[in-house]
């Protein structure tokens, strides 16, 4: 199945760890801005999607495709400047550098990419003010919350623009309220940006914020439009 228009294509992907089937003949689509929610109990192949569908694990056997170019077929260097230029994420827990202030830890993206000190944070505190966390652009991480921190960790997988987001359980260390309001601010400025999200998380009342829902299990994949009764 290859549908029309998308960005991201993964068909019969299968990744074997030792004794362990991670993934059972998954298939994936995503088209240009939408946003997909991957759902599914803890341990049927979620992360393991996502860490092939952006290039980080290699599947075994299965096919995928980003803007028409197959994934396996390009050199670890293609795939990493692919992951530089294109890609985002967004983990459960931010992983921001402890070292550097929030607004530095925003432009770091873009200062590995050579620009310019100013430019870099001009643009970072633009997606800042967006998720509301501009206020702490001085702190470490180490002084703000949950909650912020995940924000200022959305908008530095933001601020290099890319075509495809992937965020793994970004609200997973939030209390509902908090992951609710972060997870609201992230798709709108996912949409603001037009990059497509593959956003994977136990929640139904997240994945309320996506276009659509993939349900994993036991390494294959469902779209659940699918799934509903004609
Ligand atoms: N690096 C690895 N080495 C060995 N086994 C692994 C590895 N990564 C994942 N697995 C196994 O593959 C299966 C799928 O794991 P995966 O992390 O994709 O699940 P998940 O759906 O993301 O689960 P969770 O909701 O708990 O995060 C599990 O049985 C897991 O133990
Ligand atoms: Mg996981």
């Amino acid at each position: 199945m290859t549908p029309a228009g998308s960005l991201l294509i993964a068909s019969g992907l299968c990744k074997a760890y030792g004794p362990t089937t991670a993934l059972d003949g998954a298939d994936f689509s995503i088209h240009p801005g939408e946003v997909v929610a991957v759902m599914g109990p803890s341990g049927s192949g979620k992360s393991t999607l996502l860490h092939c569908l952006a290039g980080i694990v290699t599947p075994d056997t299965g096919t995928i495709t980003y803007d028409g170019r197959v994934l396996s077929a390009m050199s670890d260097a293609e795939r990493s400047a692919l992951r530089r230029t294109d890609f985002g994420f967004v983990f459960q827990f931010g992983q921001l550098v402890p070292e550097l202030t929030c607004v530095e830890n925003v432009a770091l993206p873009l200062r590995l990419a050579g620009v310019k000190r100013r430019e870099a944070e001009r643009a970072a505190l633009g997606w800042m003010e967006r998720l509301e966390v501009d206020g702490l652009r001085a702190k470490r991480p180490g002084e703000v919350s949950g909650g912020q921190g995940q924000r200022v960790a959305v908008a530095r997988s933001l601020v290099t623009r890319p075509r495809v987001l992937f965020a793994d359980e970004p609200t997973g260390a939030l209390d509902s309220l908090n992951g609710e309001r972060v997870m609201q601010l992230f798709t709108e400025a996912a949409r603001s940006a037009n990059a497509a999200v593959v956003l994977v998380t136990h929640e139904a009342r997240v994945a309320a914020y996506s276009d659509r829902e993939i349900v994993v299990r036991d390494g294959k994949s469902r779209d659940m439009m699918q799934e509903l009764p004609a």
